[in-house]
């Protein structure tokens, strides 16, 4: 059973402020206590602003590694590429060690990548702070309704998904076991074209973004008004 706890905000500038917030102090307690701190990034649009501010604040960058939450399957330069814009806007401008950057080699095929990624990920406990959006149609990263979300214990950390209703087909996902091992996780929702699904999860309809439960719940951050 997922934890939600929803956090109005007035309107996106005021979201993105705040979830800029939110990821420093989280870096901070993190490196804090344990001398690191892992941060999965969500794609789409809704957190370039995010990723832009991150670039201008002071930050213990060399502590900071950075995970994916999903990837579509383009050549890594494309400009639909979540590893694209999260570099353009922010990770090419601070000083996180390259070998700390985990994009997801989603130029490998869905199948090549996803086994990779899971590699990548052995051994590697809870993330700190997972990013999430949410999609119209209720998904998160990319796992969309109809599909297999990996949900089960004994679900792979990454999933290679064919044919992604979102374009393009072929993506990989951080599937929603691997999601859920995590300290916090923060969904970023913005923009009237998501009421639909987020009136879908508060009914407790069985989207993806609900299959996301980390023990210590979710955290939302959206500019809808009044739910
Ligand atoms: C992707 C994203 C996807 C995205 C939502 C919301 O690769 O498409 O991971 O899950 O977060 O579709 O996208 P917007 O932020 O662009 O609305």
């Amino acid at each position: 059973m997922q934890t939600t706890r929803w956090h109005a905000f007035p309107d996106a500038e005021a979201l993105e402020r705040a979830a800029t917030a939110r990821i420093l102090t989280s870096a901070q307690a993190a490196i804090a206590a344990r001398g690191a701190f892992h941060l999965v990034l969500a794609g789409g649009n809704t957190p370039r602003r995010v990723y832009a501010a991150l670039a201008e604040a002071p930050a213990d960058w060399p502590r900071w590694h950075i995970w994916f939450g999903d990837e579509r399957c383009l050549p890594p330069a494309h400009p639909e590429r979540n590893s694209r814009m999260a570099t353009q806007t922010w990770l090419s401008l601070v000083a996180i060690p390259p070998t700390q950057i985990h994009v997801i080699p989603a130029e490998l095929g869905a199948g090549e990548a996803a086994r990779r990624y899971a590699a990548a990920l052995v051994g590697r406990g809870d993330f700190d702070l997972v990013l999430l959006g949410l999609g119209e149609d209720g998904h998160t990263a990319s796992l969309f309704p109809g599909h297999d979300w990996g949900r089960e214990e004994t679900a792979p950390a990454a999933l290679a998904i064919f044919d992604a209703p979102k374009p393009p087909p072929a993506r990989v996902s951080l599937s929603a076991r691997r999601l859920s091992a995590a300290r916090e996780v923060l969904f970023l929702v913005s923009g009237a074209a998501k009421r639909q699904a987020v009136a879908a999860w508060r009914a407790g309809k069985t989207i993806p973004a609900a299959a996301i439960v980390p023990d210590k719940g979710v955290d939302i951050f959206h500019d809808l008004g009044d739910l």
